[in-house]
């Protein structure tokens, strides 16, 4: 297959539909692209390459497209392995490659591959001419990784971008923005977006000042589509999320062994919708997996927990997304907390120390219920729906 990116530049992309689990933990239930590209010039050039094995046909595929011809450039933008992968087919195919990246690209390089030799290592702004084409690297460190790259090319106007502006999603048939459907892709943008790259987020306002200054009529991320009708669109969403600006409209996440709380989640989101709020969402967490969890809570600018007591504590699960929440920084949240208890409790009281550290604005007390959630009981939660909706 042929399928021109430019005159000269081809899209090289894998579609994987029989892997479970991203990085092992975050769920592809629309599977995921691996895109690489091929610049075909005086000198040839490979930009990224795919997951080991995710297309047996992959070095066959470049054969064809080169025509007989020697691959002079193998440009590493991201060392993670989902785009890494094929590298060592690559040098053992074409063993005269050089291979282009920067000092910790090289170290990754080493330490999974032992290449150490035809290494071209490049600084923040080199350039390096192909014929027709030009590029120029541009060091965009922890997104997603600290070696991260972009690749200019200064000819075409092609930013060769990393995992930004990446998505989940396989790219079935259509490929470029102007043949998908963008909704299909919203959603799974967001979910991979606060999975993989969140926690980087400052790191990406860094990336986008310094891309600001470039024209970019191509837009080629290493997973998703290709970007070349209107990239502003993918850019202006990273900058949004970015800077964790999120839409009205609450998530509601909670824990419940017996129904309790659930019930409770329920009582909550009909106050919210009788104070005007539209957008709400109720999460189980026995049910859903975190990762959704996650991009429904970078989606809303409300968040409102519960957790019965458990052991002491919080319920597990709701206590394994309270960490990962503080690990990935999470900011600029409005928050509501309930829970319920039999004996000691613990729900609540571990939910509020959560709330201290992450430093979201609690809008409300939080309604810890004993027992049965009666209506009179369950009055305790008006004010958290009263202030969410404020
Ligand atoms: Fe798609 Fe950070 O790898």
């Amino acid at each position: 297959m042929k399928i021109n990116v430019t005159e000269k530049i081809y899209w090289m992309g894998v579609n994987d539909r029989r892997k479970h689990l991203f990085e092992n933990i975050w769920p592809l239930p629309n599977g995921v692209s691996y895109n690489s590209y091929l610049i075909k010039d005086e000198k040839t050039a490979l930009v990224d390459t795919v997951e080991m094995g995710a297309d047996s046909g992959y070095i066959g595929w470049i054969e064809m497209l080169l025509e007989g011809r020697e691959l002079d450039y193998l440009i590493v933008n991201h060392m993670e392995l989902d785009h890494a992968g094929e590298i060592g087919a690559i040098v053992r195919r074409y063993p005269n490659v050089q291979i282009i990246g920067n000092s910790k690209t090289f170290k990754i390089l080493e330490g999974y591959y032992g290449i150490t030799d035809n290494l071209l290592e490049v600084c923040d702004g080199a350039e390096l001419e192909l014929g027709h084409h030009k590029l120029k690297f541009v060091f965009t460190p922890w997104v997603h990784w600290p070696e991260t790259m972009m690749t200019y090319d200064l000819t075409e106007k092609v930013l060769f971008s990393a995992d930004a502006f990446g998505t989940f999603g396989t790219l079935d048939g259509a490929i470029f923005d102007d043949e998908i459907d963008f909704e299909v892709y919203r959603e799974e943008m967001r979910r991979y977006y606060s999975n993989i790259v969140g926690k980087f987020s400052n790191m990406v306002q860094k990336a986008l000042a310094k891309l600001c200054e470039l024209e970019v009529k191509y837009l080629c991320p290493l997973h998703g589509p290709i970007w070349r009708n209107n990239p502003s669109r993918v850019i202006e969403l990273y900058d949004r999320w970015s800077r964790y600006q999120a839409r009205d409209g609450v998530v509601i996440i909670y824990a419940s062994m017996y129904g309790n709380n659930a019930r409770t989640a329920d009582y909550i989101a009909r106050k919210l919708a009788q104070h005007g709020i539209k957008q709400i969402k109720i999460h189980d967490v026995s049910k859903t997996h975190i990762s959704y969890l996650i991009s429904d809570i970078w989606k809303y600018r409300g968040v409102i927990l519960g957790s019965c007591a458990y052991n002491t504590n919080m319920f597990p699960l709701i206590e394994s997304l309270t960490r990962e929440l503080e690990h990935i920084g999470v900011k600029n949240k409005y928050l509501g907390l309930f829970g319920s208890y039999s004996w000691n409790g613990g729900g609540v009281r571990n939910l509020t120390a959560f709330a201290e550290a992450i430093g979201w604005e609690q809008v409300a007390p939080a309604a810890d219920i004993f027992g049965t959630p009666t209506p009179e009981k369950l009055e305790a939660c008006d004010a958290i729906a009263l202030a969410m909706a404020e």
